[in-house]
């Protein structure tokens, strides 16, 4: 799928009124300058949750939630970012352009298709007793099939092609939508004949492939459709969609194999079930996964092909693990998967398999000391050499930490001993999955963070600026990030806060917008304009002092400094900001 251009994000981020994106969907109370509620992202009876229109940013002081219109889009209606970027920009009423020089796909003649086809194999089933018959024997509703938009495809060669097909145009794209395949002789026959059509839909609902079981015990079992440019299989997660619309809080998700398994656990109220299709746990799984959830549980058959498929998983789980992080696996008896076991034992005893399930640390360390002989001192040293290249795909931070203490609690080494371990570069570990704890709100102490939170607040504030060159010479912590801001901002006029900060998404900066954005504006909006003036004078006073002081710094390390030296240093060091960062000499 062709990039959406960040020039367009800047402007639909900046052009949208997060006070409606939001009233819309949490009624805000207007309270002074902002506007609040009771938090939509935490249990509370008095309001918390504020929401800044000058600023265009949220913030809860009780759960710590905050972030643009994007990310409350994100957040609150489980989307991605690129979702996220589309419901924004329908709600703008913005069409989203494309990359330049990217190719236009056309995805909509495929979706329609294979709509069309969905269709006719819904109606198709209404009319097939025997399809019928072998779903209810399977234990399905009308209800849950319906939901599903589970149907039928017809014995015979053309049924899809006959009612679909039409002319060459139209047989292309059910060609390309993968719904017919062409022979050697140039004609064209239904890929799905005479089996039980399960639709795959993607985040957004629209259909972009089959499943399609046989009713008997022919060859394959399960037929699926091929790649397209809407399907890639190792992406999607059978039954994402019908979980988010029957889970407002999706508390954890459960990963099955099979497209009946996550039917039969939806029918028994298990409506947090989805499915791979047919591949392995891929990273990309993941990251979708949780972008919904903190806990995600991976059920497998017991048997050796369950517990082979469970450490695949496992292996491509390693680098999205970690705090606030939960990853599980659940094995179940051999012969038995999910299907057969929700329908013996019911929602309650499916339940309490799985508060048996085994967290990922268990699973890894007790799966290598399986293999080793804990007895001797070489099976010991084998144990840490095993584990090493498993722990050193987790990312660095406190879960990693965790279990290389509790690997060496098994091996039976001093931690300590294990640090070569632990001393490798971070891992691009992002944003963790759970919102940071409820913290105080950043001051604004500190010229720096006074001018930044300002120009958040009416980024034309820029235009008042002088050169932001001017800022070279400081090396305040912060300065690259006001420079970076001004010189946006002054060639962005309409910007606003929130597009700031979407801006620089996932960055360093961004994430310096984002904690300033969060601090309490005390100064009045009419005051705005003089207090800005007055702290970048302050700033751009500070250079000659600035200049002395690095230059002071620099004969440090070259020489001893004199006592007047040292003085002089010490003076300027005093004066400075109390913007934290400052290097020590
Ligand atoms: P299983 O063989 O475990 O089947 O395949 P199942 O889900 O239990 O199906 P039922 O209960 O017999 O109807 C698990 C998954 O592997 C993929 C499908 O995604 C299936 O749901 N698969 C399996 C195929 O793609 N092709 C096959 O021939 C078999
Ligand atoms: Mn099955």
């Amino acid at each position: 799928m062709a990039r959406i251009p960040q020039s367009f994000i800047d402007e639909l981020v900046s052009r949208v009124d997060i006070v409606e994106v939001i009233d819309a969907r949490v009624p805000l109370k207007k309270h002074g300058r902002e506007f609040t509620a009771c938090c939509p992202f935490h249990n509370e009876k008095t309001p918390s949750f504020t929401v800044s229109p000058s600023k265009q940013f949220f913030h809860c002081f009780g759960c710590g939630a905050h972030g643009t219109a994007l990310g409350f889009l994100m957040d609150y209606e489980h989307l991605d970012f690129v979702e996220a970027v589309r419901q924004l920009a329908s709600i703008a009423g913005l069409e989203i352009p494309q990359e330049a020089g990217e190719p236009r796909s056309d995805f909509a003649p495929l979706s329609a298709v294979l709509d069309q086809a969905a269709r006719l194999y819904r109606e198709a089933l209404k009319a097939s007793p025997e399809a019928v018959t072998y779903l209810k024997a399977r234990g399905l509703s009308g209800e849950i099939a319906a939901e599903f938009g589970i149907g039928f495809a017809p014995t015979g060669w053309d049924t899809v092609l006959k009612a679909l097909g039409g002319e060459e145009p139209g047989r292309q794209n059910l060609s390309a939508a993968g719904l017919i395949i062409r022979r050697d002789d140039g004609r064209y026959y239904d890929r799905f004949r005479e089996r039980i059509m399960f639709p795959i839909r993607d985040s957004r609902g629209r259909i972009i492939a089959f499943g399609g079981r046989v009713l008997g015990k022919e060859e394959p079992k399960y037929l699926n459709s091929p790649e397209t440019p809407l399907f890639h299989k190792g992406r999607e997660l059978y039954g994402l969609y019908e979980v988010r619309q029957a889970l407002r809080d999706i508390r954890r998700l459960l990963v099955v194999e099979g497209y009946m398994d996550v039917v039969a656990l939806h029918q028994h109220a298990i409506r947090y079930a989805v499915a791979t299709l047919g591949t392995a746990t891929t990273s990309e799984h993941l990251q979708r996964l949780f972008r919904v959830t903190s806990e995600v549980v991976f059920c497998f058959d017991g048997d050796r092909a369950g517990r082979a498929a469970a450490w695949r998983a496992l292996e491509n789980a390693l680098p999205e693990a970690g705090e606030g992080r939960q990853i599980k696996f659940l094995f179940l008896p051999e012969a038995e998967d999910p299907d057969s076991v929700v329908r013996k034992e019911g929602k309650d005893g499916f339940e309490a398999r799985l508060k048996e399930a085994v967290p990922l640390s268990s699973f890894l360390l007790d799966s290598l000391t399986a293999r080793t002989d804990l007895g001797s001192l070489e099976g010991r040293a084998r144990l840490v050499e095993l584990a090493r290249p498993h722990l050193l795909r987790l990312p660095a931070g406190v879960y990693r930490e965790m279990l290389i203490t509790e690997l060496a609690r098994r091996a039976q080494v001093d931690s300590g001993k294990l640090t070569m371990l632990s001393q490798t570069q971070t891992s691009g570990y992002g944003e963790p999955a759970v919102k940071a704890s409820p913290a105080a709100r950043p001051s604004l102490t500190g010229p720096m963070r006074k001018a930044i939170a300002l120009l958040l607040n009416r980024p034309d504030l820029a235009t008042l600026a002088g050169d932001p060159k001017a800022l070279e010479g400081l090396n305040l912590k912060g300065a690259e990030v006001l420079r970076a801001v001004l010189e946006f901002a002054r060639a962005h006029p309409h910007i606003s806060g929130a597009g700031l900060i979407e801006h620089w998404r996932d960055t360093d900066i961004g994430s310096h917008l984002m904690k300033l954005a969060q601090a309490e504006m005390v100064i009045p909006g009419d005051a705005m304009e003089s207090e800005f003036r007055a702290v970048m004078a302050d700033l751009e006073g500070r250079r000659p002092a600035e200049q002395r002081l690095t230059a002071l710094l620099e004969v440090s390390r070259q020489r001893p400094l004199e006592a007047v030296e040292k003085a002089e240093l010490s003076n300027l060091l005093k004066a400075r900001p109390g913007d934290p960062g400052v290097p020590k000499p």
